[in-house]
């Protein structure tokens, strides 16, 4: 007769007094895990045998969808019923998770369920904008909104776990990938990923509509050389600690509970088999109590990496490291038995993780339930919710970036008629993006079809003029013929989709095709003209600076795209993103970010012999924290409270902001430090806060900030986190160029 883990289970939860499945924090504000979890844990693993323990370190992918290079066959329901696969990714929808889980719950030993992940990065089926997108409207509560929504529809379709937030710095948009994070910045990028993950697993992980979250990929998987995905890193432990680390130790503190090791190696040793970054850093330094997965096949490519000779290597260097669960890299099915018999591994190396991911199943009350999540009658009801598509459009404006307006917008809602041009203006399959999960084309609303809903009376003269990418100027004549009628003109250009996102690095970040040509063409009018930019990294457009009255970075901005893009361009909304990564002049410049530092010859125009180029300026087109409004904002009455402060003191930072120009509108204040002289280098400038304020037309508010001695501190010469005494300059204003200045003494 078959044993029922659930049944040993619900014996077990009927004498834990009603403790509910959660995590609880201790008074240090760390992790704990729930003790009546551990017992459940402990009782479930002395059930198991050794094959069945390995069994739940293998993960698989589904055969809808897959999302890797497949090097095995997909057949993986008697693997199942053998008690062989713990977790499975890229199987979906309500009832075909179901039907897996009802195989592993009712046909394997041990009926232990099935732990589904998925890669829902900017929602599941209603599509919010890219992350970095996303990222540009600086409103935690909008970008937690946005995660929240994506789990609540991603579990009512049977997905466990998502597979972000990505939650890598990224300084180089050659780097396809920067389209999945939050951009260049450690300080920002920390409180982006806090908020995704709060979004995903909700107030309680037992919610039924909270899932998993995985804070990937560890670590350094953007500083990747050249831009080229999956390429090497080499960095110092300096920039891994000050720059790419701070975001993953934030969402370790906020509760995240997988990790995804990068395809990356760091100076040498590939994520999946550093045992510093694993065991050390992560669950040791970081008392890390959930699982860490590989990424796809990661452990496999060991071998390509050339630091395991085979496979039995590879096993062994991922399971010392610390890696508990192998994504479709079949190794560790194969290998761990043999080394744990010839004493390479131990059995109690091979409980922990079995531990770590049975107790995040637990969390979930998948053995309460393992069908909870697989609900058809919810997934109809959640999957594009009119609710969440109004939500959707509310982020979509937010995440929009007013580049440069000379006088063009917002149009007027009585104008008579507009052009809408571009092979993005009429596109509802590119403007989800790439990683949009269930999102579909066709639920989507195009710019043409927003901006028709939104001047219902005007006369919309539309024309493709080209296509995104290929040579033809076939549809120029038309486009311009159009343009040329039309009281003013809206082009939308940018990159397809698939030209960001996963192993779609570029080389050149000009306007791909002949859309530059299609732009300048239609620029000749002389019209009052916008070009709206969709695109998942930032562009090399100084051209286009230089020439254009108008630009309005949109991003791919999802599902509701289209009305939103017309809400910000009628007027309906007051543009108020700013950019989370630097847009550069040219590729010449890469990697440029803001936070540089000074070097010993800081450029200097009259003088040879300083840090700069002879064919560029150093500065970016626009820098980091950059975007306008349709109203001004002045800055005045900057103050702190002291000169000099003590290292337990406090610094109150203020500004009054007001709005000068005619619109109501919201703006982001950002403070930024600079730590003139320490026992290392410190950057120019490093962002520490930011607040976005809505101030009405002609009001004035007062926005305050703090700093304390640790909110200063920075790895020092001997690399330990702290503050060092000396001589500072604080600085507040709306981007990280236009700043005004102040000094104080840290004692
Ligand atoms: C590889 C990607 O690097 C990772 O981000 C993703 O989650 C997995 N594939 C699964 O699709």
């Amino acid at each position: 007769m078959k044993l029922r883990v659930i049944a040993v289970i619900l014996i077990l939860a009927s004498w834990s007094c009603g403790n509910k499945d959660k995590i609880a924090n201790d008074s240090n504000g760390k992790l704990s895990i729930d003790p009546v979890i551990e017992q459940k844990v402990d009782s479930v693993l002395k059930l198991m045998t050794i094959d069945e323990k390995i069994g739940q370190l293998n993960q698989l992918t589904g055969n809808g969808e897959t999302t890797g290079p497949i090097t095995f066959a997909t057949e993986y329901q008697d693997a199942i019923r053998r008690g062989e696969v713990g977790s499975m990714l890229n199987v979906n929808g309500a009832s075909y998770t179901y039907k897996v889980q009802k195989i592993a719950v009712e046909e394997s030993r041990l009926g232990i369920p099935l732990l589904f992940g998925y890669d829902v990065i900017h929602g599941y089926k209603t599509i919010f904008p890219i992350p970095l997108g996303e990222a540009a409207c600086w409103d935690l509560d909008a970008i937690e909104k946005s995660a929240r929504i994506a789990a609540i529809e991603a579990s009512a379709a049977g997905q466990h776990w998502t597979f972000a937030p990505m939650v890598d710095i990224a300084r180089d948009p050659r780097w396809g990938r920067v389209m999945e994070g939050a951009g260049e910045d450690p300080f920002y990028g920390s409180k982006v990923a806090v908020a995704r993950i709060k979004g995903f697993q909700g107030e309680n992980l037992a919610d039924s509509n909270s899932i998993l979250a995985c804070a990937k990929h560890f670590a350094a998987y953007g500083a990747a050389m050249g831009g080229r995905d999956y390429n090497t890193v080499d960095i110092s432990k300096r920039t891994l600690y000050e720059v790419y680390l701070p975001p993953f130790k934030a969402a370790v503190d906020a509760g995240v509970l997988s990790f995804m090791a990068s395809f990356n190696e760091i100076n040498g040793i590939p994520s999946s088999g550093n045992k510093d970054l694993m065991n050390g850093i992560l669950k040791s330094d970081w008392n890390f109590k959930g699982f860490i997965v590989s990424d796809w096949a990661s452990i496999r490519e060991m071998l390509v990496h050339g630091i395991a000779a085979d496979e039995y290597e590879a096993a062994n260097l991922a399971m010392n490291a610390g890696i508990d669960m192998d994504m479709e890299g079949h190794i560790y099915i194969n290998q761990l038995k043999k080394l744990l018999a010839d004493g390479k591994v131990t059995e109690k190396q091979i409980d922990d993780a079995v531990r770590r991911i049975l107790r995040v199943k637990f969390m979930l009350g998948l053995f309460d339930d393992p069908y909870r999540y697989c609900d058809t009658a919810r997934e109809k009801e959640m999957i594009l919710n009119p609710r969440h598509l109004e939500i959707a459009r509310e982020v979509a404006r937010k995440s929009m970036v007013l580049l440069k307006n000379n006088n063009v917008l917002p149009l007027s809602k009585n104008i008579k008629s507009v052009a809408v041009i571009g092979p993005l203006a009429d596109n509802k399959d590119e403007i989800i993006g790439t990683w949009s999960a269930r999102g579909e084309g066709k639920d989507a609303i195009s710019v043409l079809t927003g901006v028709k809903q939104k001047v219902p009376s005007a006369k919309i003269l539309y024309a493709k003029g080209c296509d995104i990418a290929g040579e033809s100027k076939a549809g120029f004549a038309e486009a311009i013929a159009k343009a040329k009628s039309a009281d003013a003109v809206i082009v939308v250009v940018g990159e397809a989709a698939m030209m960001s996102g996963e192993a779609l690095s570029r080389a050149f970040l000009d306007l791909p095709g002949v859309q530059k040509d299609l732009v300048l063409e239609l620029n000749k009018l002389n019209k009052p003209m916008v070009v709206v930019l969709m695109n998942g990294r930032p562009l090399t457009i100084e051209w286009m600076d230089n020439s254009v009255p108008a630009i309005l970075e949109a991003w791919l901005p999802g599902t509701m795209g289209g009305p939103a893009v017309a809400d910000v361009l009628f007027g309906d909304y007051n543009p108020s993103g700013k950019l989370p990564i630097t847009f550069p002049r040219n590729v010449g410049q890469i990697p440029l970010f803001y936070s540089h530092k000074n070097t010993g010859r800081p450029r200097d125009e009259a003088e040879r012999y300083t840090s700069k180029y002879i064919d560029s300026p150093n500065t970016p087109l626009y820098p980091f924290g950059y975007g306008l409004s349709y109203t001004t904002f002045e800055y005045s009455n900057f103050g702190i409270s002291a000169k000099e402060i003590g290292m337990s003191d406090t610094l109150k930072v203020w500004v009054d902001v007001t709005n000068t120009g005619k619109y109501d509108g919201e703006e982001v204040v950002q403070l930024y430090i600079r730590d003139l002289v320490g026992s290392v280098t410190r950057p120019v400038k490093e962002l520490k806060g930011f607040k976005k304020v809505f101030i009405k037309s002609g009001e004035k508010v007062r926005v305050e900030f703090t700093l304390t001695a640790s909110d200063l501190a920075f790895y020092t010469r001997t690399m330990e986190f702290k503050p060092e005494p000396g001589d500072f300059k604080v600085f507040v204003g709306g981007n990280s160029r236009d700043l005004q200045e102040l000094s104080f003494r840290l004692n």
